[in-house]
């Protein structure tokens, strides 16, 4: 018989866990064992927060489905999900920033150099940008996964109004790496409050907004892949983002432009905005 203690338990339930098989897992099992045990120590959980703790976990379990992660937006207001795309930074490439809930596998390829404008309300904008690796050489075979929020601020999944896979494409870049899309400027958006997540902006007084952003994910063969986001400098929630999903390098001008060719190839009015966006992307390790 084994008698548990306040100081043999820790290490009794590490143990526990020592016939993983998989190294990695094994560690961070361990590690996760390590610090709940190091937080409760800690704080002096009690009995009634240990159970609040777990009916807040039982009520995000209830509005989760399919198409709702409770447990994703939870790890992005408590910023986890923003710091392991920090810890996925490489020196030289593109900063990443959060996946978010509405990407969506499968989007439509169309060619590069299309307007995804349509019916949409709002302001016409041209992206155009360039994938190259660390080095400035350009990655011809890379490809651009994009989504974005309409003018209403509404993703096409959670908006009966916008047809399916609206303002959302992929599309390969040409040999010399450069790509350009022709769509409409993002609105900032709230994030979901109705459920325990939203219960906890609340009572720390936090803001829900996310600052308004384009998302892509840039993959090319022998390179990391990318999964980043695109602020509109000029948003007010951009120094707020309820997701700490912002980053220095990431925040672009929507600079107002007027190139009667441009405008003309792209479908665009005379008047539009452009953003620049250069993407570098580190070699697989
Ligand atoms: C978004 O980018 O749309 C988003 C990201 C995180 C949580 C909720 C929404
Ligand atoms: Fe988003």
């Amino acid at each position: 018989m084994k008698n548990i203690t306040r100081d043999n338990l820790t290490d009794t339930v590490k143990s526990s866990f020592a016939q993983i098989d998989d190294e990695r897992q094994r560690h961070l099992v361990n590690r996760l064992v390590h610090h709940l045990h190091a937080f409760a120590t800690e704080t002096g959980l009690s009995h009634d927060e240990w159970r609040e703790g777990i009916a807040f976990l039982h009520r995000m379990a209830e509005i989760s489905s399919p198409s709702r992660s409770e447990f994703t937006l939870l790890s992005d207001v408590l910023g986890l999900s923003s710091l392991v795309d920090l810890l996925a930074a490489r020196p030289g490439a593109t900063e990443g920033s959060v996946l978010g809930p509405f990407h969506t596998r499968g989007s439509p390829w169309v060619d590069n150099g299309s307007n995804l404008i349509r019916d949409n309300a709002g302001e016409p904008v041209l992206i155009q940008g360039r994938v190259t690796d660390i080095d400035g050489q350009p990655l011809a075979n890379a490809t651009i996964d994009f989504w974005q929020n309409a003018d209403n601020g509404m993703y096409w999944q959670i908006d009966d109004s916008q047809p399916q896979d609206n303002l959302r494409c992929q599309i390969k870049v040409q040999a010399d790496g450069c790509f350009e899309l022709a769509t409409i400027r993002p609105r900032p958006y709230l994030v979901p409050t109705d459920g325990p997540v939203g219960e906890l902006l609340r009572v720390s007084r936090r803001d829900a907004w996310r600052p308004a952003h384009f998302h892509i994910i840039v993959e090319a063969p022998g390179h990391r892949s990318l999964i980043t986001e695109v602020f509109d400098e000029a948003d007010p929630w951009v120094d707020k983002d309820a997701v700490f999903g912002v980053r220095a390098s990431l925040v672009r001008p929507f600079t107002p432009a007027s190139d009667a060719a441009t405008a003309q190839r792209m479908g665009l009015p005379a008047n539009y905005l452009s953003v620049d966006l250069p993407i570098r992307l580190a070699r697989e390790d």
